[in-house]
């Protein structure tokens, strides 16, 4: 159980953008999904979340065996899939830490969005947020508002490990951090892991595999799901590139 996509094909315009993908994501494991700039990887990240314009041609996703197609995004993440995105968006006039205490409030049935309904909150907040290396004057600061992309990157994990989701999603979270901070980054998505979350980590290159290592690594190119593999797959991917990869799986 967990996160199953199953020969899904999803058009952005016209574009086919990615054409009979499957991958499943268990719970207590993460599914590094790698591929060069353009191949695919936040599409389908988007097209899991249910965003506009991310239209599912044919195929399923589903959660615990069930399809989510039909279901809004924010009934997606009220399920408990929360995605990090790569580039997250600016929300000026809401506070990082009010959005964080909305969100858990909605998922139990608050109706009192802003309320603090446990002190406990806030302390978690602090603590994991200086775990992870963000700045916990940052948690006042207007979401993403002036965050450098370190910053925003950290506030995304965050959540991701705040809202407690069952599926968690990181587009990226490398992207723009310095090497202690992909080293506690590592860590933090290790225990992600630890504590049974099914973790989709969309990367580039391997360096972030090193610290934190993958129970199956799917690669993209084009769109397509070229080869699929253990954590040694995404070194192969280091060494020898893609399209020799592809051409390696291909002759397999
Ligand atoms: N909203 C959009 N409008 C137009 N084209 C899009 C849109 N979203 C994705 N695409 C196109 O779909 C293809 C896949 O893009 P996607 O962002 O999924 O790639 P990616 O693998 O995440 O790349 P990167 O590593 O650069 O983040 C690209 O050719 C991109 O231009
Ligand atoms: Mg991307």
């Amino acid at each position: 159980m967990g996160l199953e996509v199953i020969n899904l094909s999803v058009k952005v315009r016209d574009k086919l953008v990615l054409k009979n993908v499957s991958l499943t994501v268990d719970y207590g494991t993460i599914h590094a999904v790698m591929g060069p700039n353009g191949s695919g990887k936040s599409s389908l990240a988007y097209a899991i979340m249910g965003r506009e314009g991310y239209e599912v041609v044919s195929g399923d996703i589903r959660l615990d065996g069930e399809s989510i197609l039909g279901l809004e995004t924010f009934e997606r993440a009220l399920k408990g899939i929360y995605i990090g995105m790569q580039d997250p968006p600016v929300v000026p006039g809401v506070r990082l830490s009010t959005l964080i205490i909305a969100a858990l409030n909605k998922r139990s049935g608050e109706v009192e969005l802003t309320k603090i309904r446990n002190p406990r909150v806030v302390r978690d907040m602090n603590v994991v947020a200086s775990g992870i290396g963000l700045n916990i004057e940052l948690l006042q600061r207007e979401v993403n508002v002036g965050f450098s992309g370190g910053e925003r990157k950290r506030s995304e994990l965050l959540q991701a490990i705040l809202l407690e989701p069952k599926i968690a999603i990181l587009d990226e979270p490398d992207s723009g951090l310095d090497i202690d901070g992909i080293k506690k980054v590592a860590e933090y998505i290790g225990d992600l892991r630890n504590r049974g979350k099914a973790v989709m980590l969309i990367t580039h290159y391997a360096r972030l595999l090193q610290y934190v290592k993958p129970d199956v690594v799917t690669v993209l190119l084009d769109g397509e799901v070229i080869a699929r593999g253990d954590s040694k797959l995404a070194f192969l991917v280091e060494e020898r590139g893609y399209n020799e990869v592809r051409k390696m799986y291909k002759g397999a």
